[in-house]
């Protein structure tokens, strides 16, 4: 028996949520600019299989499974951007059924990869992120055709009202409930628009001034999931004249606000997230007694690749810029480690630099000194310090100038403080914490 106070369940299948298992709907305290109007997100990468999308998957086999679509050992083809994909290849395993996924090659790698890891048969295909309907080529095309197959059976979640029919039945139902009836507003982020239009639709049933917001993307945008007003408009399920408010938000804002909640609010949220709540802050006025749920639809764990592109400071080093240790380099770094003249602390070095404007060298990979960086400090990257047009041009012609070798946290500047005492400078000390330790103590920083 499944049991949700005590969370014990017969199978995975007990986890999936409805009113009396509800995702969490957590309250953001710190990203959020109102005094008066409360915001709560509905956290839904709690769902068994890791995404909104699984109350669809299992909707969606529901009713294909009632209209007798869906059998024994049906094939099951369906063109999606991952997550209803993970969802319905897990259902799938559970079921017996076997699922093939036409997809886009632009849709992040991690997602790809954990498809074809859950079983499913994944046909790469060049298209844009989100599919489009109208593309002769494209992933949802393709789908169309294995699905006139009579082997092979389409669920279609674009067209489906089994799609926001699943959100009627529980996303809403579980917002009212959690709410005690008291939301005012909700918003998600539009890709096919179930949730938007499934949940608007129950809510607006209780209460008919709740204001249903929806939020989408840019042209050419690189937010996985969602879709933006040209994609939207070949889109069966939006239904714009459901909804109150249809908002944009750009890349930048969506990716800068995603970090911000993972570092200030420690809430894993992954960027269709954030761009939701970003269009949301923008059309909620700060009133007592507004209450808006904003729906996060999955976490950040599967967008390791999307932050990369869109954030400073997230790459790995370059290959090579992660210098192979020698047991004589590592000897040699501990020897400087450990002598006061060769180091100095980050207060010291703060007054150096404010009076004697030592020449700064930042050692650093691009990125990390890009997001900031001591002021006038100049970068060299160590991977790149044995190419000598790199440095002849820039380091001081006098060997007593006075120099500080920077890092991030006071390790790799060992090795540029070692590399300039190679060429003949006397006067260069290390700075003990690095660039991070410059930040904690408020100290000024420039960045690119
Ligand atoms: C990550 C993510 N965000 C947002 C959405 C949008 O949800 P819907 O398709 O219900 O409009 C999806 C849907 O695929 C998604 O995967």
């Amino acid at each position: 028996m499944n049991d949700h106070a005590r969370r014990v369940y017969d199978s995975i299948l007990g986890l999936q949520c409805d009113a009396d298992n509800p995702t969490p709907l957590v309250r953001l305290n710190r990203v959020i600019p109102f005094k008066h109007t409360q915001v709560y997100a509905k956290l839904e990468w709690f769902n068994p299989f890791g995404a909104v999308k699984d109350r669809v998957a299992a909707n969606l086999l529901a009713d294909g499974e009632a209209r007798r679509s869906v059998g024994p050992n049906q094939k099951l083809v369906e063109p999606t951007s991952g997550n209803t994909g993970m969802a319905l290849a897990m259902l799938a395993n559970v079921k017996g059924y076997t699922l093939t996924t036409p997809l886009s090659s632009e849709i992040p790698l991690e997602k790809r990869t954990m498809l074809r890891f859950f079983g499913a048969d994944v046909m790469e295909l060049q298209d844009t992120l989100c599919p489009a309907p109208g593309a002769p080529e494209g992933a949802i095309a393709k789908a169309m055709e294995l699905g006139d197959r009579p082997d092979f059976h389409m669920l279609n979640q674009y067209v489906n009202e089994a799609n926001p029919d699943a959100h009627y039945k529980t996303t809403g139902p579980e917002i009212w409930r959690q709410t005690g009836g008291e939301v005012s507003h909700f918003a998600a982020g539009l890709g096919t628009c179930g949730t938007i239009t499934g949940t608007g639709r129950f809510l607006k049933e209780q209460r008919p001034d709740v204001q249903v917001l929806g939020v989408h993307p840019q042209d050419g945008h690189d937010i996985p999931g969602v879709r933006s007003l040209r994609q939207l408009e070949q889109t069966q399920l939006y239904r714009p004249d459901e909804y109150d408010h249809v908002i944009e938000v750009n890349d930048e804002t969506a990716y800068k606000l995603c970090l911000r909640l993972n570092r200030e609010e420690s809430i894993t949220a992954g960027p269709s997230c954030s761009m939701a709540l970003a269009g949301a802050l923008q059309l909620v006025p700060d009133e007592p007694g507004n209450l808006l749920v904003v729906i996060f639809p999955d976490n950040a764990f599967k967008y390791a690749s999307s932050f990369v592109k869109h954030l400073p400071g997230m790459a790995a080093a370059a290959p090579g810029a992660t210098t192979k240790s020698s047991p004589l380099l590592e000897k040699m770094r501990e020897n400087v480690r450990g002598n006061e003249n060769l180091t100095i602390d980050v207060d010291a070095a703060h007054d150096q630099w404010q009076a004697e404007k030592p020449f700064v060298l930042d050692v650093r990979p691009r990125d990390q000194y890009d997001d900031a960086h001591v002021p006038g400090a100049f970068n060299i990257p160590l991977a790149e310090l044995g190419d000598d047009s790199q440095y002849l041009a820039v380091l001081p012609r006098d060997r007593d100038a006075p120099i500080l070798s920077v890092c991030q946290r006071g390790n790799a500047s060992l090795s540029g403080l070692l590399f300039l005492k190679s060429l003949g400078y006397r006067n260069v000390r290390s700075m003990n914490g690095g660039t991070l330790a410059w930040r904690e103590k408020g100290f000024a920083t420039d960045s690119k």
